[in-house]
């Protein structure tokens, strides 16, 4: 029997995503959580006696603690950056929720201290690892589709406004549909079709004041400081052709999620927030629609509770530092921002733009089992 890499994780910010990855992390053998912090502490203490969790405090004193190996920085993406650096320096591992960083400069900067100091920085998004993406990377691979030649990503409102305590920072730099969605959507894409090489697109906002309806709330208003509409065209390495739409003012829509049209088939691909849902596959010749079976067990069989788990990313990290291969990689992370901070502020003054950074697909889950061409 061959026993699960461990780590002793200590998770800076406890606010509303922390719940996820305090479950999901508790599922996953070898990795136990020893210590939380957040700028309000008192946030902190409620999270680690709520959780079971024996430390708590300050990030400085999670830093500072030596029997913490990594370190999950689930802070605002404001401050994402100046956490990690600070937790490199520190001698922990990282690992960051999305997005990287607010800018490719601080992510690159993130990642040269990583290779400075030896540590290891990894980033979400994690679904691409759950059964959903691995069994559409699986059709891909085994030709199911023929040649990939475009694809569709829609993203609509998460409607935060209505169940975030405090969803400021999804309308200010570092948030919007681009920077909090588009890391799902092109992620997903990536690990499907590899780099993207070049970009353009337009941006709108529906509304710039916001109205905070949710029942707990912290704040009444927010106004907004991002584009909350952004379409654009993406083009892969490959050649492949995708239309994005990632809008915070759409509420309603029929739209796909993602679809991938190759040219003996297409691929429809569930809510890339999520790790398993089915993936449905219709070939040319075919009447119907068919669902593919997992190439992997369901990441949660027992709850069916799709999308409000963490932890696949920071397992994954802790299984390269044993030798792995690392598949939420800060290098996947930082090509996916790059894109991204492209789209964020694109007109269509200003044309195509092109995407500096690439990245190789990541490596399929272990385990997966090859879909038959
Ligand atoms: N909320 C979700 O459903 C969700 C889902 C997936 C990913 N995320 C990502 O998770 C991250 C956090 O989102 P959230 O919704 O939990 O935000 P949140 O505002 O609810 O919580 C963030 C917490 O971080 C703390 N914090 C901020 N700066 C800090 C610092 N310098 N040191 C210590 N603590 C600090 C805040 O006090 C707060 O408690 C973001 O990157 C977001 O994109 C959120």
């Amino acid at each position: 029997m061959t026993t699960s890499p461990s780590a002793r994780i200590g998770i800076i910010g406890t606010g509303a995503v922390f719940p996820a990855y305090a479950r999901g992390l508790a599922a996953l053998p070898g990795l136990t959580v020893v210590r939380v912090a957040d700028l309000d502490e008192e946030r902190s203490r409620t999270a680690a006696a709520e959780w079971g969790i024996p430390a708590w405090g300050s990030a400085a004193d999670l830093l500072a603690d030596p029997g913490v190996d990594v370190v999950v920085n689930i802070t605002t993406p404001a401050a994402h950056a100046a956490l990690t650096d600070a937790a490199l320096e520190a001698g922990k591992h990282v690992y960051v929720e999305k997005p990287l960083a607010v800018t490719t400069r601080d992510a690159r900067r993130n990642i040269a201290t990583a290779e400075r100091t030896g540590r290891v920085l990894g980033g979400a998004p994690d679904t691409f690892l759950g059964s959903a993406a691995q069994t559409a990377r699986a059709a891909v691979d085994a030709g199911l589709i023929g040649r990939p030649f475009a694809a569709t990503s829609f993203v609509r409102s998460s409607r935060a406004q209505t169940w975030h305590p405090d969803p400021t920072f999804l309308f200010k730099p570092g948030g919007g549909p681009v920077l909090d969605w588009g890391p799902y959507h092109i992620a997903a894409l990536v690990n499907l079709l590899g780099p993207i090489t070049r970009v353009v697109g337009a941006t709108a906002n529906a509304e710039l004041e916001i109205p905070v309806t949710a029942p707990d709330r912290r704040v009444e208003r927010i106004d907004v400081e991002v584009a909350t509409h952004a379409t654009s065209i993406l083009q892969f390495t490959s050649g492949v052709l995708a239309t994005a739409v990632y809008s915070f003012d759409i509420w309603d829509t029929d739209l796909p999620h993602i679809e991938v049209y190759g040219t003996e088939g297409t691929l429809q691909i569930p809510d890339p927030n999520h790790f398993d849902a089915p993936v449905r596959l219709k070939r040319r010749t075919a009447d119907e629609w068919t669902q593919l079976p997992p190439v992997l067990p369901l990441s949660r069989p027992d709850t069916g509770d799709a999308g409000i788990y963490r932890g696949l990313g920071v397992q994954d990290l802790v299984g390269h530092l044993a030798g792995d291969a690392h598949r939420a990689s800060a290098g996947l992370a930082l090509h996916v921002l790059d894109v991204l901070e492209r789209l964020q502020d694109a007109t269509l003054a200003d044309g195509v733009a092109d995407i500096m950074s690439s990245t190789q697909r990541p490596a399929p889950v272990r385990g997966v089992v090859p879909l038959a061409g």
